[in-house]
């Protein structure tokens, strides 16, 4: 079947927006531009709100001129939805850079933003939740500015390709002996029945799922910290799990060398599991899925 993706506004193949691509685009040149990775369970936007939300910020902070207001781009989502016929789950993927000019690394404020989404169709994965992942702990030499979801990303990149190198699926970026997050997810760590993350400042990327995850938390009443986590405290933590958009929350079973929790899965962490796939069951009755 025929794929189709917004792009500024019309709803194309694409083959049709191929030609469309300037070399004179500041995303091709410089990475200036933002972007957002949204959940879709069959066909429709989870924690759509939040992730605008940031992407509005996102492009606030750098200040790239929105092309288009809330209202439409949802309207436009929903287009492309309903185009591609897209009932699964899957990732939408939106992505603005901040215009085309000549290229000079002093940007002109009245450029037109350059936009596009597409869909793909990406299924729970099953066996990270439950099995677990191992991560590796790599310097963390990206810029001060990581709460931007800008397209900007190669420290991360290049981390993740040699965490996958030594068969592990995440780095776990420390910085100043602090554990900060994953090249893509946030990090949890559980001591004591206690539920630590990286407070939400410019050191981190404030995910999505990692709100929702530290508002379950509430919800059943599990003691949150947001607060630093020093390096040393990774090989005495009872559990860890990781969170972002695509994967919810997976579990970590070893970091480096260090086994966590015997390599099982942890108990706090199921639990999450589940109150999460029970929100999801709530919402989906909510939007009329089920
Ligand atoms: C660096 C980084 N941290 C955290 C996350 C998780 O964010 P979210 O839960 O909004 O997907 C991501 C997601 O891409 C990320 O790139």
């Amino acid at each position: 079947m025929e794929k189709y993706i917004l792009w500024n506004g019309d709803i194309l193949t694409k083959e049709e927006k191929d030609s469309f691509v300037s070399f004179e685009d500041r995303g091709y040149q410089f990475g200036d531009g933002v972007y957002e990775v949204i959940r879709l369970y069959k066909g429709m936007a989870h924690l759509l709100g939040p992730h605008l939300e940031r992407l509005f910020r996102s492009m606030k902070e750098l200040e790239i001129v929105s092309p288009f207001t809330k209202e439409q781009l949802i309207d436009q989502l929903e287009k492309l939805i309903a185009k591609n016929h897209f009932d699964e789950d899957g990732n939408l993927y939106i992505q603005v850079t901040r215009g085309i000019q000549p290229r000079n690394h002093v940007y002109e404020r009245d450029l037109t933003a350059v936009y596009f989404a597409k869909i793909d169709q990406f299924p729970k994965p099953l066996d990270l939740m439950q099995n677990g992942v191992h991560v590796t702990v790599m310097e963390d030499i990206r810029w001060l500015r990581c709460d931007i979801k800008s397209l900007n990303l190669l420290p991360n990149v290049m981390a993740k390709a040699s965490a996958q190198r030594k068969g592990c699926y995440e780095p776990l970026f420390v910085r100043d002996d602090i554990v900060r997050e994953c090249g893509s997810a946030n990090f949890f760590l559980i001591k004591d029945g206690v539920l630590i993350t990286h407070p939400a400042n410019n050191l981190i990327l404030n995910g999505i799922t990692r709100m929702h995850v530290l508002q379950l938390a509430k919800e059943l009443t599990i003691p949150v910290e947001e607060r630093e986590i020093a390096r040393e405290e990774l090989y005495t933590a009872d559990e860890c799990f990781l969170t972002a958009t695509p994967i919810e929350i997976v579990p970590i079973t070893a970091i480096d060398d260090h086994i966590v929790n015997g390599g099982e899965v942890g108990e706090i962490t199921r639990k999450l599991q589940a109150a999460y796939e029970q929100s999801l069951t709530e919402w989906k009755h909510e939007v009329g899925l089920v």
